[in-house]
């Protein structure tokens, strides 16, 4: 059922404060200062390595679970595409942790290399939306999200569902090996319970981001583009475009451009940039400069403070709310997800099932 919602992508964009808030439900106990995960059959503190495995937008939220492993936990992680590492010689020493990501738990290539990370002798932890799914079956670590089904075949709910698990688990990871002090996790967990506001308040956004829609709508190609845990937000913010408006985009780490893509850029193609203030923020603004300087149109994604300070040079800005870089991944794929989804219904395609595309993809 739609409710009052034109599309199922919609609605399901829609429901994410409250899907995430009711993941996190099962992984905070906000008032111990605590993540608190099931228990696993094996010990956390002997992980030595992760060995991230997923498809599509999954992947993407792998991508963003890096950081947080090697950062908070201090972990050696690697991560590729589920399709690529089934068919190479990856080394999978005793003591790794094989984490794979999955809405449906379904999905072919990964789960082929779920049974062989098993038969390598890898401990296997899943973050699946289906808890009734092969990989749910098939995992030593379970860590469901808990978004509901997702009928949109553009994955929206899940994919920021399972960044919120994500975040919880690189918590516990990092505790079980000492990297993390209560003062720390109390903190990320405070920061993890501010995400379902945050989402509404870039929800709040809908309506400006439907109006610059018809900028976009008219283009052939677009590039995204972001740095760090934006990064895997450019990816993101490329497919959701590609998959549901048929334009061709392309998402790249903004120091990338230089060495290649920024030979596309004209007055013809839009460049969305993902650059909240932060740390990362002045060398992605003087990367979006360089775009600029091309005649490039600039849609700058960031907050108040990033928007004040480089707003002038982009035809367009979206305004995020101030919010802690832990949970910045989970704010910013709002505006991305809105911006394909605008356009696509500006374009006038079949939003909830794009041509050529299956919601689970269970051949190889
Ligand atoms: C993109 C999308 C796909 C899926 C991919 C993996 O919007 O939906 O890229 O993310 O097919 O599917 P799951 O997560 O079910 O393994």
């Amino acid at each position: 059922d739609k409710g009052n919602h034109r599309h199922f992508m919609q609605k399901e964009i829609f429901e994410q404060p409250v899907v995430v808030a009711q993941t996190l439900q099962a992984y905070l106990k906000p008032l111990d200062g605590k993540v608190a995960l099931p228990i696993p059959e094996f010990d956390l503190a002997e992980v030595k390595r992760v060995t991230i495995v997923a498809c599509g937008t999954s992947y993407y939220a792998g991508l963003v679970a890096k950081y947080w492993f090697e950062k908070f936990a201090r972990v050696p992680v690697d991560i590729d595409v589920a399709s690529e590492f089934r068919y190479r010689e990856p080394v999978l020493e005793p003591g790794g942790l094989a984490l794979f990501i999955s809405q449906s738990g379904e999905t072919a290539d990964t789960l082929a290399a779920l049974r062989h990370c098993r038969a390598e002798g890898q401990k296997i932890a899943v973050v699946v939306n289906v808890p009734t799914s092969s990989m749910a079956r098939e995992a030593d670590l379970l860590l469901p999200t808990n978004a509901g089904p997702e009928i949109g075949v553009a994955s929206t709910k899940a994919f920021t569902c399972q960044l919120a698990v994500l975040a919880a688990f690189a918590a516990n990871l990092a505790r079980a090996k000492g990297k993390m002090t209560a003062e720390e996790e109390r903190g990320i967990v405070q920061h993890l319970a501010e995400a379902p506001a945050a989402l509404n308040a870039a929800l709040a956004h809908d309506e400006e981001i439907e109006k610059m829609a018809p900028l976009v709508a008219v283009a052939r190609d677009v590039l995204y583009l972001g740095r760090g845990p934006d990064y895997p937000m450019a990816l993101e913010g490329a497919l959701k475009l590609k998959e549901i408006s048929y334009i061709h985009a392309e998402g790249y780490a903004a120091g990338e451009m230089k060495h290649g893509p920024i030979a596309l850029i004209d007055d013809s193609v839009p460049v969305i940039v993902i650059a909240p203030s932060g740390p990362l923020f002045e060398k992605t603004v003087s990367n979006m400069q360089e775009v600029a300087a091309r005649g490039g149109r600039i849609v700058l994604i960031s907050d108040a403070v990033g928007i004040a300070k480089a707003g002038d040079g982009a035809v367009a800005t979206i305004e995020m709310p101030d919010c802690h870089p832990l949970i910045q991944p989970l704010v910013y794929a709002v505006p991305v997800q809105l911006l394909a989804y605008h356009v696509a219904v500006a374009k006038g395609t079949d939003v909830d099932q794009p041509r050529n595309l299956a919601k689970s993809v269970t051949v190889e």
